[in-house]
């Protein structure tokens, strides 16, 4: 099986000469299909610049990243606009739907600025809201919504077209505990049942403990692998030892 993504050597510094900050430090990594990938370490420590580079959302200082086998930073604008349009997804933090359409509509945007058809924009939003567990809420506008629906909202969003690799940076950190829990419980539902690739940045162990691997980021640099076993509990106790060793406290 050939890798969905994979990140060679990567680095990425930030500032000028003399006040340079190297924010990754040769960074390789390989995601399979279907693998539900966490991406944790401590504040700082560069997660979100790890995910920014590899999602094509920015551009590392040297090294290389392959979706699909393509080599990203070989492609023109153009091309480059098309695949972030149709082979990725993207849950921010901060959920980013837009105020002025219900929810209906700001799930189905991806679909209807491809000029999808109706029918077909109807049947993807209709899935992916029940999935989400959305179906009675698609007329509210978003000041009318929880943080946890909208966080779910913005996943149906990034899930209608059907895209090869969903990104997601701290998906949980603005939800309560419940939300959170939920929303994870439905990510790794679509992983196992829809095959989905994620990757998730995350600084929450529960989080990352519904991933089917962990990589530790510490220093610009990969510091562990944990995969997880059959048991969650067991993973999520490795997953915060780790951090613990890593001097990160909970
Ligand atoms: N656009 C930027 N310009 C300059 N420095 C940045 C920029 N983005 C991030 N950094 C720096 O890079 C480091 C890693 O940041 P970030 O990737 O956001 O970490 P994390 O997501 O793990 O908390 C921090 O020291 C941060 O200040
Ligand atoms: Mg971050």
């Amino acid at each position: 099986m050939k890798p969905v993504l994979e990140a060679v050597s990567l680095s990425k510094d930030y500032g000028k000469r003399g006040f340079r900050n190297h924010v990754l430090k040769g960074i390789s990594l390989k995601i399979m299909p279907g693998e539900f990938a966490a991406i944790m370490g401590p504040s700082g420590s560069g997660k979100t610049t790890l995910l920014n580079v590899i999602s094509t959302a920015d551009k590392p200082t040297s090294g290389q990243v392959f979706i699909d086998g393509k080599d990203l930073f070989s492609m023109s604008n153009r091309e480059m606009s098309a695949f972030r349009a149709n082979r990725i997804g993207f849950i921010f933090q901060d959920y980013n739907l837009l105020d002025t359409m219900n929810l209906e509509d700001n799930i189905a945007l991806p679909l209807s600025l491809q000029k999808t058809r109706p029918k077909m924009i109807e049947a993807k939003t209709k899935e992916l809201s029940q999935i989400l567990g959305l179906q009675d809420h698609l007329k509210k506008y978003p000041y009318e919504l929880s943080g946890g629906q909208k966080q779910r909202g913005a996943a149906a969003r990034a899930l209608i077209t059907d895209p090869m690799i969903i990104f997601a940076d701290e998906p949980t950190g603005a939800l309560d505990s419940k939300s959170g829990r939920d929303l994870m419980q439905r990510l790794e539902w679509l992983n196992k049942e829809k095959k989905n690739t994620i990757i998730m940045v995350t600084h929450d162990a529960l989080s990352a403990s519904y991933a089917s691997v962990v990589y530790f980021l510490e220093d610009g640099k990969i510091r562990f692998r944990l995969d997880r076993g059959d048991s969650q509990k067991e993973f999520y106790d490795k997953i915060v030892q780790i951090q613990a060793s890593m001097g990160e406290s909970l």
